[in-house]
Order: C-alpha cells, then sequence, then structure tokens
C-alpha cells in the first residue's frame, strides 16, 4: 500500500513513467525530492535508477530483504533488491540467464549495488552447509579484489581501477554452486604514479598499516607509507577508512575463498617486490664512447628485492641498466640512459603488478569454479569503471570510456533501438520515440579498418619513425569531418577557434560528455612490450609465483611474434562481454552521483541532469511509456501461462497465436494491455504480467495439488487391489486348508465308524465262534447271583412293619441303588396299604378328618401344630349321658357330627357369651347352654364361608349368604376351643353333602356382613390375649379388633 502510494505521489513519482507532465524539469525535481526523502531508487518501468547517497541508509536490513523476498515488484517501494529479487526468481523459475548492468559515471555507487545485489541474492537462495560455503566465497572474492584492484581517485575514494564482470552460477533449484570472475584491463599506470590528491592501490597502504612487524620485516618492509616513492607520499590515510582492518578482512576472506598461507605470502611477496622496485635508486654516467649509462644507486633495495624473490641481485642490475638488442644476427648489450632506466624499472613494476592481479583473479576463479558439465543458469554482473572526464585524459581513460560507450550502445539496442525495431517488424502500431544512437562514436573507436584503436595498432606495427604525432595526423586525416572526433587541426580546418584544445590532443564526443585526450604515451601504452630482458630475469627468479607470471622470459621460447596490443585485447575482450550481454536478459540499475564533492544530502541538478541526458533517461521513459512492457514468442508463452484457460491447458492443437488469444481473452485485462505480433505477444505494463504470474503460481499450486491428489489416489487405490489381490489369495489357501483338514478329520472319523461298524459285524457273526461271549455269561450270572442274595438277605431281615419306622438297608451295590429304593417305595406302600386295611372305620373316619385337617391348616396356621396331639372327639358335651340335652340330641338325631361348647363374639360390643354349637349333617346349630334350647338354626348351605387368623387362637369368623334363613343378624363370630376339628368336620361334612369345598380365609384382615352394616375385623398380634382365647374390641360402628397371642 505504501509502495503504491509512493509509486502515484505527483511530488515523487517512484516510477518515472507515471511522470506528469514529463520533461526535463519534472524530472530532475522528481530525483531530487526523492532524493531529499532518502528515496535514492526510482524506477523506468524495470530500470532502476539509483542515486548515491554518500550515507549510509537503513534500508539494507535483514527486514528489508525478507520484505523483498519474492515480492510483487511494483508492490513494494522502489528498490534494487527489488531488481535483484526479480531477476533471481526470473533465472529460477523462468531459466533465463539474466545479467545486471550497472552504469554510471564513477562514484556514482556501481560497485556498492553490485555488492547489494550479490548478498541479496546470497541471503534469499535456499541455505546449507556446502552452499553456505559457495555463497561466503563468492561475497569474499569483493574484499580481495577491491584491495588489489581499488584506489582513492579524485572522484571515488574507492574507485574500481579495472572492469569486473562476474558469472554467478546457479543449478536448477536456484542454489549457488560458483562463479566466474572477468576482469578488463587494470589501470597499472596507477602504480608508478597518481595525481595529487589520489592514492595507490588500496592493498599497499593496507600492508603496511595491518601487517604484523614480524611480516613486514619478512617482506623486508618499512611501515612508514612516506619511506616509499610509488605512495602518496603527502597523505597515506584515508578518512573514514581503516587501513588496518581491512587488510586483516582482505586475509580472513583469502582463507576463506581457500588461499594457503603460502600463497598469500607469496602474493605480498609480489607486492612487497613491486612497492620496493620503486625505491631502487640510478645513477647516471658515461660510458667508454661517451653513451649514457646508468646503475643502482642503492645496492641495498635490489638486494632485498632479489632476496624476496631468490635472484641473483646483478641479473636484475643488468636487466635493469641495460638491453640486449639484435643488431646484425648479432645480441649486443646497450646501456640504458638514467630516464630509460627509470623507465624500464617502472615497466617491470606495472608489468609485475598487472600479471599479479590477473594471476589473483585467476586464483580465486579456481576456488569458485563450478565443475565442468554441469547444467547451471547464470546471473551476470557488471561493475565497469564508469565514465570518466579528467583534466588530462590519457590512453586508460581512451579504453575506459569506450567501454562505457559499448554499454551504453548495449542499453540504447536493447531498450530503445531494438525495442522500437520490434514493434515496427511485429507489426504492431508504433509511432518512433527520438534517441540517440552512439553506434558512430563505437565506430570511430572501434572500427577494425579506420578505427582510432585500429590507426593506433596500425602505427604500433608500422616500421620507421613511429610517435603519437605520426598517429594524431592521420586521426586528424581520417576524421577531418567527423561529427564526433576534433583536434586543434580539424577545428583549425572549420575555421573554429578553440583554445580548449591543446597540441598532442583529440577530442571524442561521447554520449556522456566531450572528453580531450593526449595522445602522449598512447603508442607505448598500446603495445604494452616489456623488454625481453626484464621478463628473462623475472623468470630466472626462484619466487614460483613471479616465476610463473613471466612464462614468456623462458629463453626457449623465445618468439619473434609481437604480443597482441592493450587496444586490441581490451577491444576483443569487449566484444566477448558484449556478446555475453547480448545473451542474456538484461536488467539495469542507471548509477547517478548527486555532487561532487561525494556529500551526503548535496544534490546539483546541473550535474545530474548532465547524466540523465547522457543516460538517455529521457528517451528511456517515452519509449516505456509508449511501449510494452513485456514480450515473448506466442510459443513460449503458451507454454508458461497454458494452466489459465481450460482450453489451452493440458495441450492446445491450434496454432500458437490462436491458443495465446484465447488464454488472453479468458483473463480480464483491457485490450489496450495486449497487442498480438506477428511472432510475439506484448504486454503493455507490467502490473499485468505480475497479475498473470500470481495467477500461474496459484494455478500451479493448484495443478500441484491435483496431481498429489491423484497420485496418492492411485497409490492408495494400487495398494488396495494389491492387498486385496493378496487377502483373496490367502482366505482361498485358508479356506483350501481348512477343507481338507476337515475332510481329512471326516476321512479318520468315517474310516473309524466303518473300521467300528465292521468290528461289529464281524464280532457278532464270529461270536459263535469265540470265548468272547463267556464273560458276559459270567457278569450275567455274577449279576443274578448278586441279586437273589441281595434279595434273599433283604428279604430275611425286612425292617418292623410299623408304618412310622422308615429305616431300610442300604444297597450293598452301586447298581442295586434303583432297585433297592424301588424295593423300598413298594414296602412302604404296602406296609401303609396293610396298616389302613386292620383300621377300624371310627378311626378311619377320625384319621381322615386329621388329613383334612393338615391340607386346610398346614403350615398356614400355627393353632394346627397344637391340634396335632388332641385326639378329634367330636362330641364333647355328652348329649346322649345328660339328660339337660335330650332335646337337642333329638333336634341332631343321628346325623349329629360335632358337639361342643363355643363363644359367640357379641357383635355389638366384642363381648362373648357361651353357646352350645352342634354341627350336623345338614345344619349348623347355636344352643343356649342353659335352656338348652336351639337359637340359631343354620343350613350348611347357607355357609359362604369362614374366616380364621394365622395365629394359635380359636376366633373364626362365619360368612353367610346374604339370602339364608337364619342369617338375619348377619355373620356370627366365634371363638372354639376345637376349632381345627371343628373346620375340618364342617369341610368334609360339606365334600360329603354337597360336594363342596369349605371356602376358608386364613387372614389377618377381613369384613363382616353384620345386620347393622359392615364391620371391618383387624387381628392385632398383641400380649393382651392368652391362649386359644382371643379378645375382641369394638373400634367405633364399623371397626372390631382380635387381639391374638
Ligand atoms: N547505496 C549506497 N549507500 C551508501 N553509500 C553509497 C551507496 N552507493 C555508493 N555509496 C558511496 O559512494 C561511494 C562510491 O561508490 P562506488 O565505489 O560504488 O562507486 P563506483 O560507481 O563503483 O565508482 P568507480 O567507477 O569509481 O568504481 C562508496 O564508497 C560509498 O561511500
Ligand atoms: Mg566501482
Amino acid at each position: 500500500m505504501e509502495a503504491t502510494t509512493s509509486l502515484l505521489d505527483a511530488a515523487a513519482v517512484g516510477d518515472l513513467v507515471l511522470l506528469d507532465p514529463l520533461n526535463e524539469e519534472s524530472l530532475l525535481r522528481t530525483l531530487q525530492e526523492r532524493f531529499k526523502r532518502g528515496d535514492i531508487y526510482t524506477y523506468i518501468g524495470s530500470v532502476v535508477i539509483s542515486v548515491n547517497p554518500y550515507r549510509s541508509l537503513p534500508i539494507y536490513t535483514p527486514e528489508t530483504v525478507q520484505e523483498y523476498h519474492n515480492c510483487s515488484f511494483f508492490a513494494v517501494k522502489p528498490h534494487i533488491y527489488a531488481i535483484a529479487d526479480d531477476a533471481y526468481r526470473s533465472l529460477r523459475d523462468q531459466d533465463r540467464d539474466q545479467c545486471i548492468l550497472i552504469t554510471g559515471e564513477s562514484g556514482a555507487g556501481k560497485t556498492e549495488a553490485s555488492k547489494l545485489v550479490m548478498s541479496y541474492v546470497a541471503a534469499v537462495c535456499s541455505e546449507g552447509e556446502e552452499v553456505d560455503k559457495v555463497k561466503e566465497q563468492l561475497l569474499q572474492s569483493n574484499p580481495v579484489l577491491e584491495a588489489f584492484g581499488n584506489a582513492k581517485t579524485i572522484r571515488n575514494d574507492n574507485s574500481s581501477r579495472f572492469g569486473k564482470y562476474m558469472d554467478l552460477e546457479f543449478d536448477f533449484k536456484g542454489q549457488p554452486l560458483g562463479g566466474v570472475i572477468s576482469n578488463y584491463l587494470l589501470e597499472k599506470s596507477r602504480i608508478v604514479r597518481h595525481v595529487k590528491g589520489e592514492r595507490n592501490f588500496h592493498i599497499f597502504y593496507q600492508l603496511l598499516a595491518g601487517g604484523s612487524p614480524q611480516l613486514l620485516q619478512q617482506l623486508k618492509l618499512r611501515q612508514d607509507c612516506r619511506h616509499y616513492s610509488y605512495l602518496n607520499r603527502e597523505s597515506s590515510g584515508l578518512p573514514g577508512v581503516d587501513d588496518a582492518a581491512n587488510f586483516h578482512a582482505m586475509q580472513d576472506a583469502m582463507r576463506i575463498i581457500g588461499f594457503s598461507p603460502a600463497e598469500v605470502t607469496a602474493l605480498l611477496q609480489v607486492t612487497a617486490v613491486v612497492l620496493k622496485l620503486g625505491n631502487v635508486k640510478l645513477n647516471g654516467s658515461f660510458q667508454a664512447g661517451g653513451m649514457e649509462a646508468c646503475s643502482i644507486a642503492e645496492p641495498q633495495e635490489l638486494q632485498e628485492i632479489c632476496g624476496l624473490i631468490g635472484l641473483d641481485p646483478s641479473v636484475l642490475e643488468k636487466a635493469l641498466c641495460s638491453r640486449t638488442v639484435k643488431a646484425r644476427n648479432e645480441m649486443v648489450l646497450t646501456p640504458l640512459s638514467v630516464p630509460q632506466g627509470y623507465h624500464s624499472r617502472d615497466a617491470l613494476a606495472k608489468n609485475i603488478y598487472s600479471r599479479l592481479f590477473d594471476w589473483l583473479v585467476g586464483r580465486i576463479n579456481t576456488s569458485i569454479q563450478v565443475n565442468p558439465g554441469k547444467q547451471r543458469k547464470v546471473m551476470g554482473v557488471l561493475d565497469i569503471y564508469g565514465f570518466e572526464i579528467f583534466q588530462d585524459n590519457s590512453f586508460e581513460q581512451f579504453i575506459i570510456n569506450y567501454c562505457n560507450e559499448k554499454l551504453q550502445q548495449i542499453f540504447i539496442l536493447m531498450t530503445l533501438k531494438e525495442e522500437q525495431e520490434e514493434y515496427v517488424r511485429e507489426g504492431i502500431k508504433w509511432t518512433p520515440v527520438e534517441f540517440f544512437d552512439n553506434t558512430i562514436i563505437c565506430n570511430l573507436i572501434e572500427n577494425s579498418k579506420g578505427g582510432i584503436l585500429a590507426m593506433l595498432d596500425e602505427e604500433c606495427l608500422r616500421p620507421g619513425v613511429v610517435n603519437e604525432d605520426t598517429f594524431l595526423t592521420k586521426l586528424n586525416q581520417l576524421f577531418a569531418t567527423h561529427k564526433h572526433y576534433e583536434s586543434r587541426e580539424t577545428q583549425n580546418t572549420r575555421h573554429i577557434m578553440d583554445a580548449s584544445l591543446p597540441p598532442h590532443c583529440f577530442r571524442i564526443h561521447h554520449y556522456a560528455g566531450k572528453v580531450t585526450y593526449n595522445v602522449t604515451g598512447f603508442i607505448e601504452k598500446n603495445n604494452d612490450l616489456l623488454f625481453r630482458d626484464l621478463s628473462q630475469a623475472m623468470w630466472a627468479a626462484q619466487h614460483t609465483l613471479l616465476h610463473s607470471l613471466f612464462p614468456e622470459g623462458d629463453p626457449q621460447k623465445v618468439s619473434l611474434k609481437l604480443p597482441p596490443t592493450a587496444g586490441f585485447q581490451f577491444k576483443t575482450s569487449v566484444a566477448t562481454l558484449m556478446k555475453n550481454l547480448y545473451s542474456k536478459n538484461p536488467n539495469y540499475i542507471r548509477c547517478i552521483k548527486p555532487n561532487e564533492t561525494k556529500s551526503a544530502m548535496l544534490f546539483t541538478p546541473e550535474l545530474v541532469l548532465a547524466q540523465v541526458r547522457y543516460l538517455g533517461l529521457m528517451e528511456n521513459v517515452r519509449v516505456r511509456r509508449a511501449g510494452y512492457a513485456f514480450r515473448q514468442l506466442y510459443g513460449s508463452f503458451l507454454e508458461r501461462y497454458k494452466m489459465l484457460c481450460p482450453r489451452t491447458w493440458p495441450r492446445w492443437a491450434g496454432s500458437e497465436r490462436e491458443g495465446a488469444e484465447l488464454l488472453l481473452a479468458e483473463l480480464p485485462y483491457p485490450p489496450e494491455e495486449l497487442a498480438f505480433g506477428h511472432t510475439k505477444i506484448f504486454i503493455r505494463s507490467p502490473r499485468t504480467l505480475f497479475d498473470m504470474e500470481k495467477r500461474r503460481q496459484d494455478r500451479v499450486n493448484q495443478l500441484v495439488t491435483l496431481i498429489q491428489k491423484m497420485f496418492r489416489g492411485w497409490r492408495c487405490r494400487t495398494q488396495y487391489q494389491l492387498m486385496r489381490k493378496s487377502q483373496i489369495l490367502i482366505s482361498a489357501w485358508f479356506r483350501g486348508h481348512a477343507q481338507k483338514n476337515k475332510y481329512k478329520q471326516m476321512k479318520r472319523s468315517a474310516l473309524l465308524i466303518q473300521a467300528y461298524a465292521r468290528g461289529w459285524k464281524v464280532r457278532r457273526a464270529y461270536r459263535k465262534y469265540f470265548r468272547s461271549g463267556a464273560g458276559a455269561r459270567l457278569a450275567n450270572f455274577i449279576y443274578r447271583q448278586l441279586v437273589q442274595k441281595f434279595l434273599v438277605g433283604l428279604g430275611r431281615n425286612l425292617p418292623s412293619l410299623s408304618v412310622m419306622d422308615k429305616t431300610w438297608p442300604p444297597p450293598p451295590y452301586k447298581f442295586l441303588t434303583n432297585a433297592n429304593q424301588e424295593l423300598r417305595n413298594i414296602f412302604d406302600r404296602w406296609k401303609c396299604k396293610k396298616y389302613r386295611e386292620q383300621l377300624t372305620p371310627q378311626r378311619r373316619a377320625l384319621l381322615q378328618t386329621k388329613l383334612c385337617a393338615s391340607e386346610l391348616f398346614k403350615d398356614k396356621k400355627t393353632l394346627y401344630s397344637k391340634s396335632l396331639q388332641q385326639p378329634f372327639q367330636g362330641e364333647y358335651l355328652g348329649l346322649t349321658k345328660n339328660p339337660k340335652y335330650q332335646k337337642l340330641h333329638a333336634v341332631a338325631k343321628d346325623k349329629l357330627v360335632m358337639a361342643e361348647t363355643v363363644r359367640k363374639v357379641n357383635r355389638g360390643n366384642g363381648k362373648t357369651v357361651p353357646r352350645l354349637l352342634l354341627l350336623t349333617t345338614e345344619h349348623l346349630i347355636l344352643a343356649d347352654p342353659k335352656a338348652a334350647q336351639p337359637k340359631t338354626v343354620l343350613s350348611l348351605s347357607n355357609i359362604q364361608s369362614v374366616s380364621v387368623t394365622r395365629f394359635s387362637d380359636g376366633f373364626l369368623a362365619l360368612h353367610l349368604k346374604e339370602t339364608s334363613t337364619g342369617g338375619n343378624k348377619g355373620d356370627f363370630l366365634l371363638i372354639s376351643d376345637h376349632l381345627i376339628e371343628l373346620l375340618s368336620r364342617l369341610h368334609q361334612t360339606l365334600m360329603d353333602t354337597m360336594a363342596q369345598a369349605l371356602p376358608l380365609n386364613i387372614t389377618d384382615r377381613f369384613s363382616t356382613h353384620f345386620q347393622k352394616g359392615d364391620v371391618a375385623v383387624t387381628v392385632v398380634e398383641s400380649p393382651q390375649a392368652g391362649g386359644t382365647i382371643p379378645i375382641c374390641r369394638k373400634r367405633g360402628s364399623n371397626k372390631m379388633e382380635v387381639l391374638v397371642h
């Protein structure tokens, strides 16, 4: 959100494409405003403009790295990390090799930018022990190369004095594998000379400041910089730079990269040799023939140098002070004058150092190189010295500016020219945008037939007197009318007075400004020749490293062929570089220097405007505004995005263009966002592209899930089927096995039964032939004997015939148990029968009554057990004997069953009165004992039921039927001393006369029906009642309690 706001902030838009109005002034104002806010990065589409802040900003923290990791380019604030992330992701995900082109003038921040890109990529690519080691090695190459290849210049305290192109190599997952560094033309003249206010290469100061006393002693160095004539004598230190600390950091870095201690020592020894060479002083003299000659003034330094490199000092002295010349097939030793001697000394120092630097790069490459044959993706980072305009510009500046010119050409070609040409080629409607094409300047310099470099080479090779004047004259002739070439001569012919053009100079109108080059030294620097005597002397040294730096010094391999010139070499390497860059997808970081004084917060509009102009930023914005951010061949486009449309996924059979059209028609982009060329699709804004990428990513996730799902399903199904098959197989085998077992079992059983049956049949058939029947017979006989003995014994010892005697002898053998029991039963029954047969009829009747009593009352009424002892007499009154009862006797006649005295309970108050009770076969008669007159005569048929208690009392309730004649007063409550006998006899009589059982209730609670109403009778257990005589108590009008004991 913040980023979007910042992109659209009218005063300081983040993307200059959005500028309104678009002119130089607004562009400059925007850059200035953003610079003021500390927003040093601004976009033109996907090109990043970086304005050097000259102060450390808090925008490179690990949190920022995380913020930009996998970010959407336009969804975050403009940042160098965004372009690095975009490039890395295109490399990893789309398999497109990338190059990051960092351009800008010296001090604009290129090297810093390249380091930021590398550190970002290192931070976001995957981790692991091996990967971290590679990352560390790649990152640590920077301090080493900076120590040897950077120096303080007027423009920049850490100016790169060599061009660097580094290929970072990754595997298909985006993990770093290693890299390759290419270096371009080190400014070696700095070794021997630099302008006031600048310094030599950092390594010398670092070594002297940071080297331990032992190391310095070993290298025969003094700590004081002022001692060395090659070093700046006025000021050695730099504000804010700790040379000693940097030296230690550099040493650590070398260790991490993989330099052995011996290698480091050798490297420092050679470095020390270079430094000490500057202190070799020469003395002038004259030889016999009057020829100037020179000799070593102070042998001490020379001896120390030779001590370091293992060389005879006289060899070096000879090489430094004289030169072998071939004259008429004869080798002649010519002495050198003092200036020539110094020249030769300096040439040696420069050569040693530049070769040492090449070795250093080669050594780092050995450590970080990737094994050949590994598939890799490449991200190139180009940090080449910036465009330079000095007061006095020499061959080096010419070469440096040529290189920048070529880079500008790439930029123009890729972003302006080619892009526009492509639109026309593809048939896209297009209004051309004017821009300056610097091909003409490049041609002026590099044209192999008539370019400045070719002319220079020609002069170098030409026999005869060769000097810069003839070279300049040639240029003046050739380019007399060239728009971008000027010199005093050409201006004169054009009749232009130009005081700013001194003699011996020519001026080129570079894309970034006019630069006047002094031709002095051009030829020599281009030739870059080292006297053979010197290289042979170096080769002769015992120091392995130094020895290896001068292979041409081997006298066996003397070659008369001239080595290629410096200009030619540089041109070739630039051409290779350009080819390399063209083959990759470019990402631009255009660095701008805001002021000349390296001050933070100072923005000099004129200076920035000049850079904006020569960098072609306005044209860049215009083309970007009118053009399309993205283009791709239909085929590749379809391949990448086909999953976004169901009709093109997974395969599209039609033409690629139709497929792309169909696919884009499915997506919600306005038509002006897209243009369909002949072979390519064009997408206008990066936003659309990022949106497509986002959709693709989401879709890919879905598809991955789908594939995963299908695969898992398939795997489970196959496994299930396999399990099922196995299960079926196992159960088939198991069932078979079980059936087999069962069959075997059955077979065994059948055979067994068969065997038994057969055996039995055979035995039966053959029994008569065998003695086997004897056993059974014997057994039968014995059994019979035993039974006979048992029965006879039993007959003799029968128990007594008393029915009460239950004894019986036990069976003598177990097999006789049942028979014995049966016999006992028979005997019992027989005994009882006998007993019954001898009974008199009276006794029999009595016993029957007793039996009846038992059936009615046993275990139901406690009184029953008491009645067992009592004989049932029936007649307790003595009716026949007592004349008083004659009348009653007459009534009963011979139908009398029982007669006794009972107590009748008064229905009203529960009190009792004596009554005579007579039971005949037809009636139940109650009589007054005094008058012996029947008071109540009840027909037995009127008795409905009888209720008695559970206890041992004689209480009974005689319930009468409602229709009974005698029962007009209701039920009778009586107390009898012979209750059990009375009711047993009543029952028997009813059975005999009416074949009906007496309904008897043995209960604690019953209801009686009296004339005055029903009375509920409750039986209560109480100690008040004594014996068989209960106490009746009336409770209220319809309740009565019978207290029993
Ligand atoms: N992003 C940045 N943040 C803070 N300081 C920076 C940044 N970029 C550059 N600088 C400062 O500017 C100085 C010069 O930058 P740098 O060395 O990258 O320039 P250069 O373009 O490589 O110059 P040359 O062409 O001379 O090598 C750095 O030493 C540093 O102090
Ligand atoms: Mg640099």
